[in-house]
C-alpha cells in the first residue's frame, strides 16, 4: 500500500509516496484482546436509546469476533414490563438498524440475553433482580462476575447505585459474588459540588477500582494513539515542547445541531457537555510527560498533573480567553437549519453556548507560554475532530533575498475525524531550475494495511472493562480538578450581569463566531 504526500495547495504533479509496511498481525494478535473470565453485563435502562443505539451492537459485535468470554451472559433491566420474547425481538431489530446483524450467529448470541423489571425507587424490586442474577449465574457458571452498566439518565445514577449495594451486588468475592464493575457515563455531576456528591454514593458501595467512568473520545483508536506516538518514538518527544512548539490547537466541532436533547443541552451547554471532559483528555493526552509505565494509574497520574498545571482563568479578563458562541439559523449541508433558540424545547432566549473556544495555558516547565486553543462547537461547517501541533518558524532564512514570501512552519496533525491521518507539513524544493519552495504533506492513514475488525470506541470502553483496566477511564481526581478548572468560568458566565453580551451568534453551516480572531 501506498501513502501519499502531496502538496496540499497545488496540482497532482508535486504528489509523491511513500510505502507504510504491513505488519502481518492477525486481529487476534493485535486488535481483540479476549477477555477470558466468565461474566454477565447487567445494562440498567436496557430500553432506552443508548443500548438500542450503541451498547446492543457493539457487545454483538465484540461477540462476532470472539470479544467476549465464554460464557457471559447480558441482562437487560428497566421499568417497562416487557418479557424476555419482547426484550430479544427488540433487540434483534436494534442489531439491524445498526447494521450489524447476522442471521447465523443471532440465535446464540439470543439465548445469552435475558431481560428483568426492576424499579430504581424500589428496594424489593432490586432483592428480586439479586435473587435473579444469582440463578442465572449458577445455571450459565458466569462466577458470579458482574458488569452493571448505567444506561440512565444521570439523574437516576445515584440511586441505581445504592439500590445495587444494598442487595449486596457491589461486594465482591462473597456470597457467590466474583468480581462487580459499574460504568457511568458522562456527564459526572453538573459542577464540581454534583461531582463530589455522586462520586460519594458511588463510593459508599463500589472502591475506586470497581467504578468505570467512561469517556468515549479516549477509547477512540486514534487517541490512544496519541499516547503510541508520542512514547514510541524518540523523534517526536525532544521537540514537544517551548522550545520548537508555538501553539497547540484541538478541535472538535461538528455539523449536528443539538438534535433530540434539548432538554439536557439547555442545562449543559458546550463547555459542560464537550470541555469538561472530551476536551480536557484530549488536552491531557498531548501535553502530559512520558509515565513510567503503561499502566491505568500511572497514565492517569500522568494526566491529573497536567490538570493540575492548568492556570486558573482570569475571570475579569475573560474575553481575551475565551469565545462562546450560540448558533443562528443557516445552511448545513446545503439545507436550511433552524438557529439553536429555535429548536424544539429551547428557550427563545436561551444564552445557552452552542459554541467555545478557549485559550489554555499550562503553567509547568514544558509548557510555558505555548497556548492550547481549544475548539468545540455544533452546526459548524463540518465535523472535524484533530489535534494540531503547529511548531515555530525557522530561527533564521538563508532564503529571505530569494524568496519573498515567509517559509511556513511545519505543523503536525494527528486526525481524529473524519479520518484517522497523522498529518506532517514541511518545505521541499519545486523541482525545477528556478528556487521555489513548496509545502508538502506526507499522510499516514491510520488503518491502512489493517485487516482487523475496527472496534468503535463502546467495544473498546467493553472489552476494558470486562479485562478489569481502567486505563481508558476517568478517576475522579481528574473529574474534580477539571471541575475545579472550569468553576469560576461557569460562575461568571453563568451569573454575571453581561452574560448576553459574552455569546456571539453565528450562523450554521460556518466557521463559529468571528469574535474567535481576537483571541487567536
Ligand atoms: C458527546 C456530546 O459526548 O459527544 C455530544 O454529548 C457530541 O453533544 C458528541 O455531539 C461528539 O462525539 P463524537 O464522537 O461524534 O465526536
Amino acid at each position: 500500500m501506498e501513502t501519499k504526500v502531496t502538496d496540499p495547495n497545488i496540482t497532482a504533479d508535486t504528489t509523491a509516496t511513500v510505502r507504510a509496511p504491513n505488519l502481518g498481525l492477525t486481529p487476534q494478535e493485535c486488535v481483540m484482546p479476549e477477555p477470558n473470565e466468565p461474566c454477565t453485563i447487567i445494562i440498567l435502562g436496557a430500553t432506552g436509546d443508548l443500548t438500542a443505539r450503541k451498547l446492543l451492537p457493539q457487545l454483538f459485535n465484540l461477540y462476532l469476533n470472539a470479544g467476549l468470554p465464554d460464557p457471559f451472559l447480558i441482562v437487560g433491566t428497566s421499568h417497562m414490563d416487557i418479557g424476555e420474547t419482547e426484550f430479544r425481538s427488540n433487540m434483534q431489530a436494534a442489531l439491524k438498524n445498526a447494521g450489524v446483524y447476522d442471521e447465523s450467529r443471532w440465535p446464540d448470541f439470543a439465548r445469552a440475553l435475558h431481560y428483568r423489571y426492576a424499579d430504581f425507587s424500589d428496594l424489593e424490586s432490586f432483592k428480586r433482580l439479586a435473587r435473579s442474577l444469582r440463578d442465572l449465574d449458577q445455571k450459565s457458571n458466569t462466577r458470579g462476575n458482574r458488569i452493571f452498566y448505567m444506561a440512565l439518565p444521570p439523574s437516576v445514577y445515584k440511586s441505581a447505585a445504592q439500590l445495587i449495594g444494598h442487595v449486596g451486588l457491589a461486594d465482591e468475592n462473597q456470597n457467590g459474588n466474583g468480581w462487580s464493575r459499574i460504568v457511568v457515563e458522562k456527564p459526572f455531576g453538573t459542577d464540581l459540588k454534583t461531582a463530589v456528591d455522586l462520586d460519594q454514593s458511588l463510593s459508599r458501595d463500589f472502591g475506586e477500582h470497581q467504578i468505570f467512568r467512561i469517556d468515549h473520545y479516549l477509547a477512540k483508536e486514534t487517541v490512544q494513539n496519541v499516547l503510541m506516538l508520542r512514547f514510541a518514538n524518540s523523534l517526536f518527544e525532544p521537540i514537544w515542547n517551548r522550545r520548537y512548539v508555538e501553539y497547540i490547537a484541538i478541535t472538535a466541532i461538528e455539523e449536528l445541531g443539538v438534535e433530540h436533547r434539548a432538554g439536557y443541552y439547555e442545562k449543559s451547554g458546550v463547555l459542560r457537555d464537550m470541555f469538561q471532559n472530551h476536551m480536557m483528555q484530549l488536552l491531557a493526552l498531548t501535553a502530559m510527560e512520558p509515565p513510567s509505565r503503561f499502566e491505568a494509574d500511572h497514565v492517569r497520574d500522568e494526566k491529573v498533573k497536567v490538570f493540575r498545571a492548568l492556570r486558573p482563568f482570569m475571570v475579569d479578563q475573560l474575553e481575551e480567553y475565551l469565545v462562546l458562541g450560540q448558533y443562528a439559523a443557516g445552511t448545513v449541508e446545503g439545507k436550511p437549519v433552524p438557529a439553536y433558540r429555535e429548536e424544539a424545547g429551547v428557550d427563545p432566549d436561551s444564552l445557552t453556548p452552542t459554541f467555545a473556544m478557549m485559550k489554555v495555558n499550562l503553567d509547568n516547565w514544558r509548557w510555558q507560554g505555548v497556548p492550547f486553543y481549544l475548539t468545540s462547537g455544533k452546526r459548524m461547517d463540518r465535523k472535524l475532530t484533530e489535534i494540531a501541533i503547529q511548531f515555530k518558524h525557522v530561527p533564521h532564512s538563508m532564503f529571505r533575498h530569494t524568496l519573498e514570501e515567509a517559509i511556513p512552519a511545519n505543523r503536525l496533525i494527528l486526525g481524529i475525524y473524519p479520518e484517522e491521518t497523522i498529518t506532517l507539513t514541511f518545505q521541499t524544493k519545486n523541482p525545477g531550475a528556478t528556487v521555489c519552495l513548496r509545502s508538502v504533506t506526507m499522510d499516514f492513514h491510520y488503518q491502512q494495511n489493517s485487516s482487523g475488525p475496527i472496534l468503535d470506541a463502546y467495544s473498546r470502553a467493553l472489552i476494558d472493562c470486562m479485562l478489569g483496566d481502567q486505563m481508558l477511564f476517568w478517576r475522579q481526581d481528574g473529574v474534580e480538578l477539571c471541575w475545579k478548572f472550569l468553576m469560576p468560568i461557569l460562575n461568571r458566565c453563568e451569573t454575571c450581569d453581561a452574560q448576553a453580551e459574552l455569546l456571539h451568534f453565528y450562523k450554521a453551516g460556518t466557521k463559529g463566531p468571528e469574535a474567535i480572531e481576537k483571541i487567536k
